[in-house]
């Protein structure tokens, strides 16, 4: 079954990303990536670096003539950095040495210290280089493999924010569609409602003339999914539970929320759940509402799959004012300025879209099998075949 491992720091030569268990005879191009990792770049509030960023891709395994072998895909991400200028070349050189200048002011709300502390290292950037946000980059990579397996399924992982600082999209306002993801992707700070989306541009002004950071909250929205994905019988088969760890992973999210999770904690059991209902023009059960975000004992429903991350303002100030210790002079200082952006909300809904569409092809494998795109497809069509009530 689908599973992926990455490689590389933020200013090394590459990422790399390998991918297993993706089927047989799976069309995909650089195209698919190329997209992906375009649409990780957007955003108001991105510092210069996503513009030199940009990704130069390779595959160096498991596909041939556009096609998957079945055989791990390897995905190649340089970065363009490295191939335009040699300034990083002798800082993350892999030749032995050491640096002329080590970080030693970790930064609040990094791994830096920690980091530091776990592996014995007296350089902070032996810790952040690998814990950077460019990581994503090559979960992308992943993810965009995933996506086009899940289109098979005729299910489609979009998202948009809902929120970035104090500004917020008001809960009546409608959700984007599938087709409505050109209409996101082109706003300014992915946001499907128009007015929020320039209060949120404000927002971001401000904090940028402030020195200072933003954080938000992205919806992301599984169209499509069947019902039948995950389990209540074990603890880590449960979809919620996939969903909210490997949405967790993503840097920076503090908080996941599996429909109307946050909300409901504080409402009475009579408004806290979705209604069961029978259409009989669709032959199928339904649920009016979408409080469980469509999934129920860690089962998917059928219906629309709603998560919610909750990203924090990002640690690193253009204006340094975080208080933190020389590591050498056990001296207050405040922490050293690394590249920062004001807010990654935007781009981090693209990254949180993956790792979502990454556990939905995870789990369609484990309930549908096939070690081909079409033997998968088919085993999907028969059970939906089955539906409403499949005997055994
Ligand atoms: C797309 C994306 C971009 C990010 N860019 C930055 C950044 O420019 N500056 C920063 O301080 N943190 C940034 N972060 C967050 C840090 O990587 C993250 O806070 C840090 O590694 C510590 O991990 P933790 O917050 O999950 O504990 C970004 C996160 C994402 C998802």
């Amino acid at each position: 079954m689908l599973r992926f491992l990455t490689a590389g720091e933020s200013h090394g030569p590459s990422l790399v990303v390998t991918v297993e268990g993706l089927p047989a005879g799976l069309a995909v191009t650089l195209d698919d990536i190329a997209g992906e990792l375009a649409r990780r770049r957007l955003g108001y509030g991105r510092g210069p670096r996503q513009r030199f960023e940009a990704d130069e891709l390779r595959f160096i395994g498991g596909v041939r003539h556009g096609r998957t072998l079945g055989s791990p895909v390897a995905i190649e991400i340089g970065n363009s950095e490295w191939t335009r200028s040699d300034k990083w070349h002798a800082e993350m050189s892999a030749d032995p040495g050491e640096t002329a200048a080590p970080l030693t002011t970790p930064r609040p709300g990094h791994a830096d210290l920690a980091g530091m502390q776990k592996y014995g290292f007296s350089d902070a950037r032996d810790v952040l280089e690998r814990a950077s946000a460019r990581e994503t980059a090559a979960r992308v990579a992943a993810g965009a493999l995933a996506k086009v397996l899940l289109s098979h399924l005729a299910i489609d992982v979009i998202s948009h924010v809902v929120r970035l600082g104090d500004a917020v999209v008001a809960p009546t306002s409608p959700r984007p569609a599938v087709d409505d993801l050109d209409t996101v992707d082109n706003s300014p700070v992915r946001c499907f409602d128009a007015a929020a989306g320039d209060a949120m541009v404000a927002a971001i002004k401000a904090a940028a003339a402030a020195g200072d950071s933003l954080g938000g909250v992205v919806e992301v929205l599984a169209y499509g999914v069947p019902v039948g994905l995950g389990s209540h019988v074990h603890w880590d088969r449960k979809l919620d539970a996939l969903i909210a760890q490997s949405v967790m992973s993503v840097q920076a999210v503090k908080g996941v929320e599996v429909g109307d999770a946050f909300e409901v904690a504080g409402a009475r059991g009579s408004a806290a759940h979705d209604a069961i209902t029978w259409d009989g023009g669709s032959d199928r059960y339904r649920r009016e509402t979408s409080r469980a975000g469509g999934v129920e004992g860690g089962i998917s429903t059928g219906e629309l799959v709603v998560v919610r991350a909750h990203m924090k303002p990002l640690a690193t100030l253009n204006r340094p004012t975080l208080a933190t210790v020389d590591t050498v002079t056990k001296e207050s200082t405040v922490s050293f300025k690394e590249r920062t952006d004001v807010t990654a909300v935007p781009a981090m809904g693209v990254v949180a879209e993956t790792m979502v569409a990454l556990v939905l092809a995870r789990e369609a494998q484990r309930k549908f099998g096939g070690d081909t795109v079409s033997e998968l497809v088919r085993n999907a069509e028969a059970f939906a075949a089955t539906l409403p009530d499949p005997s055994p």
